[in-house]
């Protein structure tokens, strides 16, 4: 059976001059209806453009290679105006900056109606504006009607979340896609509107892409999660195996990763370094090399593929420097 959404060895460089950045470099993942994939990785992994590709927002300069369907239907294969149709009605999104997505210069209430009048969902003015408070209203605003008449600066950053997700859950998508969606707003705040999207999720059958950084988030919400590094899934797998048991050393350290006096801003503990950038990246090894302190001779020479792990899911490290028992064969 196919999955609701179905992501195949997706690359996407851009191309600008002579410089390429090899942003996503082969990203395979599986969403089933109302089930939450968290994608986990540190700054410049490919999360975002991994979750715009699938929005087709990827804009000009990018060349997109692999396979990305939803509910069986090819996305990439589709013109702007049938992605257009798409994009808020099948996958809603709640973008990384939150505050870009609204228009400072119109009241809340409008913006999130001209969602519905845009896809044709009510055709009647007074039939989105009842709509428009119920959704407010799901997206946890208690005084909808004030919120409604509202411009974005006149509403904290967690309420102005509230409205983004209410537009993004407008039409009932299938498929709701949030980058990051927390990291702007302090933990209470946070906490809440993940509780949202939990009640969200159960209330429309949804399913979230979730994007983040943050372990807790993770931990929090994930039915699975899938690790990126340097555009490439590491590892991925059941939410609990995969952040109680992780199979690779990458896994491992960003689970460990906390503030640390010594360790330099954008460092993980035990982890020294950053990750390589877009453009210097290459195939044929593992990316991890210069950071990992497990790498043998063959990590330098070969580029690791995904094998199962013992305990559910898989991952691309063939070094066995976690117990053997976890691994296949
Ligand atoms: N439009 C673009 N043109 C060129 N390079 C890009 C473009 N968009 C992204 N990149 C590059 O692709 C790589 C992956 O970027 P991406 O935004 O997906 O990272 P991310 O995992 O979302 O990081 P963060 O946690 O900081 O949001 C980065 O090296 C970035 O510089
Ligand atoms: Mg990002």
């Amino acid at each position: 059976m196919s999955e609701l959404l179905e992501i195949e060895n997706l690359t996407v460089d851009f191309v600008a001059g002579q410089r390429v950045a090899h942003a996503v470099r082969g990203v395979t993942l599986r969403l089933g209806a109302g089930r939450t994939t968290v994608v986990l990785g540190e700054s410049g992994s490919g999360k975002s453009v991994t979750a715009r590709a699938v929005m087709g927002l990827l804009g000009g300069g990018a060349r997109v290679g692999g396979a990305v369907r939803l509910g069986g239907e090819s996305l990439l294969d589709l013109n702007e105006r049938a992605m257009r149709s798409r994009r808020g009605r099948d996958i809603g999104l709640v973008p990384q900056d939150p505050g870009g997505s609204l228009d400072p210069l119109r009241k809340v209430g409008a913006q999130v109606a001209e969602v519905l009048r845009a896809h044709g969902v009510l055709t009647s003015r007074a039939a989105r504006r009842e709509r428009v408070m119920e959704l407010l209203t799901l997206a946890g605003i208690r005084t909808p009607e004030r919120v409604a008449k509202s411009y974005p600066h006149e509403l904290s950053g967690g309420m102005r979340q509230r409205v983004v997700i209410a537009a993004a859950i407008a039409c009932g998508p299938r498929l709701l896609i949030a980058d990051e969606p927390t990291t702007a707003l302090d933990m209470t705040v946070q906490a809440q509107i993940l509780e949202l999207f939990g009640s969200l999720q159960r209330e429309l059958d949804m399913a979230i892409l979730l994007v983040t950084h943050d372990v807790g988030v993770a931990r929090l919400m994930a039915s699975s999660v899938v690790v990126m590094y340097a555009g490439r899934v590491v590892e991925e797998g059941p939410g609990d195996r995969v952040l109680d048991r992780p199979a690779h050393p990458y896994t491992a350290a960003l689970l460990g990763a906390q503030p640390h006096p010594g360790v330099p801003r954008g460092e993980l503990v035990g982890l020294p370094g950053l990750p390589p950038s877009a453009t210097t990246v290459t195939e044929g090894r593992c990316a991890l090399v210069p950071r990992c302190a497990h790498a043998v001779a063959e990590c330098s020479t070969t580029s690791p593929v995904l094998e199962p792990v013992t305990d559910g899911g898989s991952v691309a490290c063939p070094v066995p420097w976690t117990a053997d028992e976890r691994r296949v064969g």
